[in-house]
């Protein structure tokens, strides 16, 4: 296979304490080298990364790529592609399918269309109870034998504690984490923090939006609780004031909050209380997304737009605390490969850079074109996107 020499960026892997610039070598689909001005072997394929960062590929561990059953929102082609162009090498993909992701069999299937189609790594989520009716519990270990990673009735909330505390006994065993979606944010948050106490089930709080909700998991946290959470780009950025000039383009689950909660969710980036940011990409059709609030669907598209929002909504993260949130977390709290550039990893490589450029949802690969961040001037964009050792995805003013 051809190798790939990336020259002369800023290279990025908090997991191996690396923030320098440095040459990087990919070969079979490994890192095989990391150096001061490596020569090229015969035949390498050469990116020039000068005034770029290059770090271990993004992982989004919360996006619907919505597949089986809803093609004309998303298809696993139309989803991987916004992935790349985001800089996203791995996504993890919500089970609020039709079917429903609760069945090995339907696992199955997916990952044969995944392994067809998709332009970087997926990993499922398979549901918390079947048909994600909050009734009974899957078979935990017979999907994550099937390559489930993390279980979520994501979409909606498993309203009954004495369905969600059976459910995590059976799963406390598994390594994969349960991943609530709260609402009501506060009393849920509150209510599974005490189940993954009682339980000692992994467990991780979905697009945590309120101040309140922070305050919960840190006093959790005070008394032992190891649940991990994550912001999504439009909690960190957006009010419930935008409904008012946006219309159903604002409309989203959790809801957009107050001015007071997206100062303390930004805080709480800073301070270390949030592990990862997600985006909690959520296309729907024009259809969908138009018309009367009420009847709109909630969510809206978020792999394409989400590295520049984080950056102009944390100005003042440093990249290597960026690289943390956004690949070493979410990689290590999935138990999958990736997130970091050592020797023998997986060639899983984003190069970005710190160059503004202009939100057009005509450009999305994505089939939900619908974003309330469309005409946006974002700080930071991706240039390359490298899965497996293959370029995915180069930005057409990219030097590289
Ligand atoms: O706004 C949302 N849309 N929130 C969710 O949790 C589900 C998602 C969807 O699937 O459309």
């Amino acid at each position: 296979m051809i190798g790939l020499l990336i020259r002369g960026g800023r290279l990025v892997d908090p997991a191996a304490s690396l923030d320098s610039i440095l040459d990087l070598r990919l070969c079979d689909g490994i890192v095989v080298a990391i150096g001061e001005r490596l020569e090229p072997a015969a035949g390498d394929e050469i990116i020039d990364a000068r005034e770029a960062f290059v770090s271990p590929g993004f992982v989004d561990m919360h996006v619907h790529l919505r597949e089986p059953g809803f093609p004309e929102k998303e298809t696993i082609a139309t989803g991987t592609s916004a992935a790349v162009r985001g800089g996203f090498t791995t996504v993890a993909c919500m089970p609020n399918t039709k079917p429903a992701l609760d069945d090995p069999a339907v696992i199955g299937d997916l990952m044969r269309e995944v392994k067809r189609r998709a332009r970087c790594r997926v990993y499922p989520i398979g549901a918390i109870t079947l048909g994600r009716r909050g009734a009974q519990p899957c078979d935990f270990a017979a999907l994550a034998a099937a390559g489930v990673v993390a279980f979520s009735d994501d979409g909606d909330t498993v309203e009954d504690p004495r369905v969600l505390r059976d459910a995590a006994l059976l799963a406390r065993n598994l390594r994969a984490p349960f991943i609530e979606h709260c609402e009501p944010e506060e009393a849920i948050a509150l209510r599974d923090l005490q189940i993954a106490k009682e339980t000692a089930k992994s467990w991780h709080l979905a697009h945590v939006s309120t101040a309140a909700t922070l305050e919960i998991l840190r006093s959790a946290r005070r008394r032992g609780v190891g649940a991990t959470c994550e912001a999504t780009p439009h909690h960190l950025t957006f009010t419930s004031a935008l409904i008012a000039q946006a219309g159903a383009a604002a409309k989203v689950n959790p809801p957009l909050r107050d001015e007071h909660d997206v100062q303390a969710l930004r805080r709480a980036v800073y301070d270390g209380t949030i592990d990862v940011l997600a985006s909690d990409h959520a296309p729907h059709t024009a259809q969908e997304k138009e018309g009367d609030l009420e009847r709109a669907a909630p969510g809206f598209s978020g792999l394409e737009v989400a590295v520049g929002a984080y950056a102009a909504a944390l100005p003042d993260l440093s990249p290597s605390r960026f690289v943390e949130l956004i690949s070493t977390n979410p990689a290590r709290i999935l138990g999958v490969r990736g997130g970091t550039l050592a020797i023998g990893e997986p060639a899983d490589v984003t190069i970005f850079a710190d160059r503004a450029w202009t939100v057009d949802p005509a450009e999305f690969a994505s089939k939900g074109r619908c974003t309330p961040f469309a005409g946006a001037r974002l700080p930071r964009k991706v240039l390359t996107t490298i899965v497996g050792g293959i370029v995915q995805f180069r930005a057409a003013d990219c030097a590289a």
